[in-house]
């Protein structure tokens, strides 16, 4: 991500609640009032939508206690989050003793759950919750402690005295032995005891569970490894998502795994990306933060009636991803009141207009439709278009109702088309592209542009929006010039460009549309130049972020941050992790570069990569697969004519595990 937070806000948008209320369609004459009666046919199974709650593991790990539990369902109370659905409170790993008792039951951990499971589901009951817990099918829970393999029925029973309502079944430590049987003999043993527990296959999708999980009496599979708190890793998880749609319904989810929300990893844009998908994908939603110090950002994420009933629809159509273009991807869900719920999703880092259609998202052709912005809960017409001006890490939601939109406000969108980057004293244009999706004009009004201090805008930044046709758009171009002030003030980082546009729509709304884009502003390098102390104009990595000057072993504990390449240290550089992608302006002034390249020293035994140097894309320079502990390899290559510098690092071919990769000492002479 860049350096300057981007900020999109399309605004017709009186403040919110909450919570929003609706889950039903917008309300209109009585003719149209909508069909849907959302609970009439649900149906009675176990688990007939996601299961939603919450889990100790992801924020708290083995740092759990009864006191924790207790407070937990306290909070799940008095934020609301029960009331929207979340009725779980499931304790994972390490609530048990590290034996068992004398008759060969599993006890709880007498010092952290002195009072037992029973009193804590007894406590959790009464404030209208269930219980979880966990173990594995296996000898030992992936914590060692005892678990429940060839123990099924001693312990499905237990848990069943105790009052459990909820088990989620791990995978550590199975002996190897099959899984279906495994997770068979748990399942037949919760059913012998007649309570209805619901039950959580943790297999992390190594033998296909989404195939054979209903089958053998799972509610919902895991269907990858763990989650962690970092968009990397929650993009991951959805890429594995796509095509296993069609083994999911009521009583049997995909579990795409627990909800990062709240946990600090991820922004709030990225964790409304995370809840989105997870709704559209029919996921369990289960918490994963501390409910005791959630700030209101996450609240508003957790407690979004509007896309809970996303999630929750009890048709339990699964969603899916429909269209992909570049960062831009639309996923789509069909609802059982016959409208359509719509993530446009920007995995880019900056913000971006992403569209699709009725069509497109299976809806009937009809003369309008009902669109609901379900972060804003504000309602709008289209004639078909859905439209969003997205910011960088995040997902537009949408619902969308055929022939329910007749008198609403039409869809406007109003976006910025910027350059990437723009060198300072040189001209540069930006777009500005009001759309109107609906079926009436918009009226005109003015847009303005805000450039930074001292930045010279020809024409000025005012001009007249005349009347939009519907289903038309209008755009104005201004030409800027970035002054040398501005680009000492922002030291040669990223800077914000918005602009606003404001129009009347036909029932005479008033409304303010703006948007906002980063712009590198960049000026060539001189002399020598070490790229380590070198603004860069783009920068992806496959693990945390690129270093400047140390490796990229922050993340991993115990480790040092000088960049070291069997054994030789270098205080200047680059740390970056395959894939990676580092883009460094030159101008065309530039004539040589240089760089010693290899895998970090703290790599782990895995660690093998191939480096790639390109001016304006052409290979200048590179390696052929460089592993741990190989000394550096040294790169020189002439740059004379290049604009655009890129380093980027791929994974040697064998997946980007340990992959540590260092530009050690790498330069530009211009
Ligand atoms: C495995 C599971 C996690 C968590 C831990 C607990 O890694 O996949 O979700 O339950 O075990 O040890």
């Amino acid at each position: 991500m860049r350096s300057v937070a981007t900020l999109t806000v399309a605004l017709l948008l009186p403040l919110v609640s909450l919570a929003g209320t609706a889950t039903a369609a917008p309300t209109q004459t009585a003719s149209q009032t909508p069909s849907q009666t959302p609970t009439a046919a649900a149906p009675s199974t176990l688990a007939a939508t996601p299961p939603m709650g919450w889990n100790s593991w992801n924020r708290f790990g083995c740092h759990i206690d009864e006191n924790l539990i207790r407070q937990t369902a306290d909070n799940l109370v008095s934020t609301g989050m029960r009331d929207a659905g979340y009725t779980y409170v499931n304790i994972d790993d390490c609530w048990m003793a590290p034996a068992r008792d004398a008759a060969g039951k599993l006890q709880a951990d007498p010092t952290r759950f002195p009072g037992g499971i029973k009193a804590l589901a007894d406590y959790v009951h009464g404030r209208g919750l269930k219980l979880g817990i966990y173990s594995s099918a296996g000898t030992a829970t992936c914590q060692g402690l005892p678990a429940s393999l060839d123990h099924e029925q001693a312990d499905a029973q237990s848990f069943a005295d105790w009052g459990v309502d909820y088990l989620k079944y791990d995978n550590c430590n199975n002996l190897g032995r099959p899984a279906q049987p495994r997770y068979q003999a748990m399942s037949d043993a919760l059913r012998a005891t007649g309570r209805p527990i619901v039950l959580s296959l943790c297999e992390w999708g190594e033998n296909k569970p989404w195939e054979w999980g209903k089958q053998v009496g799972g509610n919902l599979w895991r269907t990858t490894g763990d989650i962690w708190d970092a968009w990397g890793r929650m993009t991951d998880i959805l890429d594995q998502q796509v095509g296993l749609e069609k083994f999911s319904g009521p009583g049997a989810w995909n579990d795409p795994d627990m909800l990062e929300v709240g946990n600090g990893g991820m922004t709030d844009s990225e964790y409304r990306a995370h809840f989105a998908l997870w709704s559209l994908l029919n996921a369990p939603l289960i918490a994963g933060n501390d409910l005791a110090s959630m700030d209101y950002a996450t609240k508003r994420i957790l407690l979004n009636r509007d896309v809970i009933a996303v999630d929750q629809d009890w048709g339990g159509v699964q969603g899916h991803r429909i269209a992909r273009t570049g960062n831009i991807e639309v996923w789509a869900k069909s609802m059982s009141d016959g409208s359509a719920a719509v993530a446009l999703f920007n995995r880019g880092d900056t913000t971006a207009l992403a569209s699709t259609d009725a069509h497109a998202l299976g809806l009937p052709a009809t003369r309008d439709y009902a669109v609901r912005d379900l972060w804003t809960h504000e309602d709008a017409e289209t004639s078909g278009a859905v439209r969003a001006s997205v910011p960088a890490h995040s997902a537009s939601v949408f619902r969308v109702w055929p022939n329910k939109g007749h008198g609403q406000t039409p869809l406007s969108t109003f976006s910025l088309q910027v350059p990437e980057f723009t060198e300072v004293g040189k001209p540069f244009t930006i777009t500005g592209q009001l759309y109107d999706d609906g079926s009436t004009p918009l009226r005109g009004g003015q847009a303005q542009l805000q450039a930074p201090d001292g930045w010279v805008v020809d024409g000025g930044p005012v001009v007249t929006v005349p009347r939009v046709a519907a289903g038309q758009n209008w755009s104005h171009t201004w030409t800027l010039r970035p002054s040398a002030a501005a680009f000492a003030a922002n030291s040669g980082n990223d800077v914000s460009v918005s602009a606003s546009a404001s129009f009347r729509t036909i029932t005479g709304q008033q409304a303010r549309q703006l948007d906002t884009k980063i712009v590198a502003v960049t000026l060539p390098p001189r002399g020598d130049v070490l790229l380590g102390d070198q603004p860069w104009i783009s920068a992806t990595n496959g693990w945390g972020p690129v270093k400047r000057n140390s490796s990229n072993g922050e993340l991993d504990p115990g480790t040092g941050h000088t960049i070291s390449i069997a054994g030789v240290k270098h205080e200047k550089g680059l740390g970056t992790h395959a894939f990676s992608s580092v883009r460094f302006y030159l101008g065309g002034t530039c004539t040589q570069f240089h760089a010693e390249v290899g895998v970090d020293d703290e790599a782990g035994p895995q660690g093998s990569v191939d480096f790639h140097v390109l001016g304006d894309g052409t290979e200048l320079a590179g390696t052929g697969v460089v592993k741990s502990g190989q000394a550096a390899t040294v790169l020189d290559a002439p740059t004379t004519g290049v604009r655009v510098l890129e380093l980027r690092v791929n994974d040697g071919g064998n997946g980007n595990r340990d992959d540590h990769a260092d530009w050690a000492d790498v330069s530009v002479h211009c």
